[in-house]
């Protein structure tokens, strides 16, 4: 299995440009089967979770045409609508091939998702949802089956505030008969980019980046180009990572409008933040200061920076508070990031973060993709080699960590 050794104590510093979100991608690659016509989708991250999506699409019989960072798909074709257990279980986000399955061929067979590391991650919301929209649905030995004739738009409320499940309404109104309302929906900038994504493709939509987001269906939808936006958790990953060593970054083609909060936080830390046109450069002059802050569904702190900050704050002047309120088992790299010396007490849900001047290296084990990001920032600031173990999380979210950390000059690399 592959590791990363890491050799810490250089500050990250140069340039880096930031790869398409993943999380944009992936909603974005399910909108294809809600067409006939095709679909080119650019500036894909090449990633373990895109190349599932592509292989999930395959299966049901869209035809693929991938190149380095972009996909041609035509879902003229599809033989099955049906996602199964082992591509499901290795990607939750499969669950998006629901909404557009069932929208336009009127029939969806996708596995549950099951419990994953960091919580129970339900998928109620969703299916409350496309009931609302008049779909049949039930769940047959672990998979959810829904069936319509054609969906009917509706007003659905949200009682908690879902990235994934407000992207699979959104994508199942868009063919659906009538008007349907979100309320409480994400406000994700993943979000707006699928509906920026549709709207090209023949869907109305208006809302998109509030939480009340209204779609006026339409019979059919057209093909797209799509450029997918700039990922800001790998931007802020970046960033983070230069704080904690005290370095120098500038970040190009960077997601600027939708780092706010973590930005916000890293200036609080006491880094020098300029922020340009599509430019972040930040630059730490000597030790972090701890930063306390709270996950929220964005605008607020993301839940997917958690790790990473926790991390940062690992080697800050002070103690920090930390608190996750998403997911309510996300703090399993603090033990860890323990065995690097960090000094983090967990109360509840939250982690009580008592900075230390500095960390040694040590083996650790990645857990899920983003306390594995955590532990590659800890790895950069300890002293001595860090091995982290079971990284195929890390590639899941980062694309080529190691030599884009290289080119800021970290002193990392790939072994089995
Ligand atoms: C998405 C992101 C993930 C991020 C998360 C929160 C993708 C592919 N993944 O995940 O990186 O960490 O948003 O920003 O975009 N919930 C329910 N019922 C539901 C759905 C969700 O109770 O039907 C709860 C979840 O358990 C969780 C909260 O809502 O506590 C938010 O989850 P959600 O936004 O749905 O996360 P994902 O869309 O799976």
């Amino acid at each position: 299995m592959q590791k990363l050794s890491i050799r810490g104590g250089t500050p990250l510093s140069g340039e880096v440009r930031v790869a398409g979100a993943k999380n944009a991608a992936l909603p974005i690659l399910a909108a294809a089967l809600l067409t006939a016509a095709p679909v080119r989708v650019r500036n894909l991250p090449r990633l373990n979770d895109v190349r599932t999506m592509v292989r999930l699409l395959e299966r049901m019989g869209v035809k693929a045409e991938a190149g380095a960072h972009e996909v041609a798909l035509d879902a003229r074709m599809v033989a099955e609508p049906f996602a199964p257990y082992d591509l499901v279980k290795t990607m939750r986000a499969s669950i998006l091939a629901l909404g557009p399955l069932v929208a336009r061929f009127g029939e969806a067979r996708v596995s549950l998702p099951g419990g994953c590391a960091i919580g129970e991650r339900p998928v109620d919301l969703h299916i409350k949802g496309l009931t609302a929209m008049g779909a049949d649905i039930s769940i047959e030995s672990g998979y959810i089956h829904a069936t319509a004739r054609r969906l009917k738009g509706a007003r659905i409320f949200m009682d908690t505030v879902t990235v994934t499940g407000t992207e699979n309404l959104m994508m199942a109104a868009c063919l659906a008969r009538g008007t349907t309302v979100l309320e409480n929906a994400a406000r994700e900038p993943e979000v707006a980019d699928l509906a920026r994504c549709l709207i090209a493709m023949g869907a109305r939509i208006a809302g998109h980046g509030s939480d009340v987001i209204t779609v006026e269906g339409v019979d059919a939808l057209f093909g797209v180009d799509h450029v997918v936006m700039p990922d800001r958790i790998e931007a802020g990953t970046f960033l983070a990572a230069a704080a904690a060593t005290r370095g120098t970054v500038v970040l190009t083609d960077a997601p600027v409008g939708a780092l706010d909060a973590v930005i916000e936080k890293l200036r609080a830390a006491g880094a020098e933040v300029d922020v340009g046109s599509d430019t972040v450069r930040l630059a730490m002059k000597g030790r972090p200061r701890a930063v306390g802050l709270r996950t929220a569904p964005h605008p607020g702190f993301p839940t997917d920076m958690q790790a990473q900050f926790i991390a940062m704050n690992a080697v800050a002047e002070g103690t920090a508070l930390v608190t996750e309120t998403i997911f309510e088992n996300r703090f399993m790299h603090v033990q860890e990031l323990r065995r690097l010396g960090a000094h983090i007490d967990i109360e509840g849900n939250t982690a009580v973060v008592h900075g230390v001047p500095a960390l040694a290296g040590a083996n650790v084990m990645a857990t899920d993709l983003r306390a594995s990001a955590s532990l590659v920032i800890a790895g950069l600031v300890a002293e001595g080699e860090t091995v982290i173990d079971r990284i195929y999380h890390l590639d899941r979210g980062y694309e080529r960590i190691e030599e884009r950390l290289g080119q800021l000059g970290a002193r990392i690399e790939r072994v089995s």
